[in-house]
């Protein structure tokens, strides 16, 4: 069951059959992959934590990644969105080589991966109101000024399930999973193709966790988007990703299809993850997320 590390091409082929998310690729483009990790290793000052770590996504595609606190899961998202500048390796971004810091980086190149984070108290400005947050980017990648940038923040919110109302607030006058939402619009409005999402849940309560999963979801769905998922809450995993990549000590140790690798994991170490996970009927009833359905697509 464990497929090539790298995954990709049984992976691609499989996905995308039978589903059709608005601009769902042709057969072409699909072969390229949204993003991909060749030989990336990662370090802080002289330790390096990250290693040899090849991972694609393919276009339209959710992969997880999961794996124990401190396995290396923010250092790889961060090096991607070029946040984490000590790496070395490969990591391409629709077939074209990305520089290793966001700052060397082209404005298209940053627009199109976006990056939501774990604490959306800490990811919002507090001196600027919703408007303003999520119509940053319009302003920096040069996207849209003016109405046409205040029609594409109404657009926005609305996609978050958002009142155009909210745009006068501040982030103060905002619950967690409110905050969230305001979080993924200004991550989406400059219409990315990759989307990482950092543990985006688990600094929520329970009972918005899964309201938010299912936005992100939705919005990957819809919108064609490929995300890179990250996670410690594997019945989450199963609800919103097709391949999930397991990291063990800053090294990819399975790579497969949800359903598979949770229900028939191949190595040890996940088999050990999933056992110190509460049963998934047990978390499922919990986060009140409703069961995937049974079909092959994994979705
Ligand atoms: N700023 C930093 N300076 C030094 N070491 C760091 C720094 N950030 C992370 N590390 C170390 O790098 C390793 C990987 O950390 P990372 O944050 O990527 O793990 P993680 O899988 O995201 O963990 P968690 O699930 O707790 O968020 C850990 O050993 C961590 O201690
Ligand atoms: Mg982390």
């Amino acid at each position: 069951m464990l497929e090539s590390l790298d995954g990709f091409s049984v992976a691609a082929t499989r996905q995308n059959a039978g589903r059709s998310p608005k601009g769902c690729a042709a057969a072409g483009e699909a072969a390229v992959p949204a993003l991909r990790l060749t030989d990336v290793a990662a370090s802080y000052g002289r330790r390096e934590v990250v290693h040899s770590v090849s991972l694609s996504l393919a276009a339209h595609e959710c992969l997880a990644l999961v794996g124990e606190s401190g396995s290396g899961k923010t250092t790889i998202a961060r090096a991607v969105a070029g946040l984490h500048t000590a790496w070395t390796g490969t990591i391409s971004l629709g077939g074209a080589e990305l520089a290793v810091s966001a700052r060397r980086r082209s404005g298209d190149a940053r627009r199109r991966i976006q990056y939501i984070f774990q604490n959306p108290y800490g990811s919002l400005n507090p001196r600027r109101t919703v408007g303003q947050i999520v119509g940053q980017p319009l302003k920096v990648f040069g996207t849209a000024g003016g109405r046409d940038a205040a029609r594409r923040v109404a657009q926005m919110l609305e996609r978050v399930s958002l009142t155009s109302g909210y745009s006068r607030r501040y982030p103060d006058q905002l619950s967690g999973g409110e905050r969230q939402r305001v979080a993924i619009a200004r991550a989406l409005v400059c219409d990315p193709t990759v989307l990482i999402c950092d543990e985006v849940t688990s600094a929520l309560d329970v009972s918005v966790q899964a309201a938010i999963v299912e936005l992100l979801g939705n919005l990957q769905r819809d919108l064609g988007l490929s995300m890179l998922f990250i996670t410690h809450n594997l019945p989450l995993v199963r609800s919103v990703a097709q391949r999930v990549a397991v990291l063990s000590e800053g090294r990819i140790v399975e790579v497969g299809d949800v359903g598979q690798v949770l229900a028939d994991p191949g190595q040890p170490y996940t088999r050990q993850l999933l056992s110190d996970t509460p049963s998934l009927e047990t978390a499922i009833a919990e986060a009140g997320l409703a069961e995937p359905p049974a079909d092959t697509s994994g979705r």
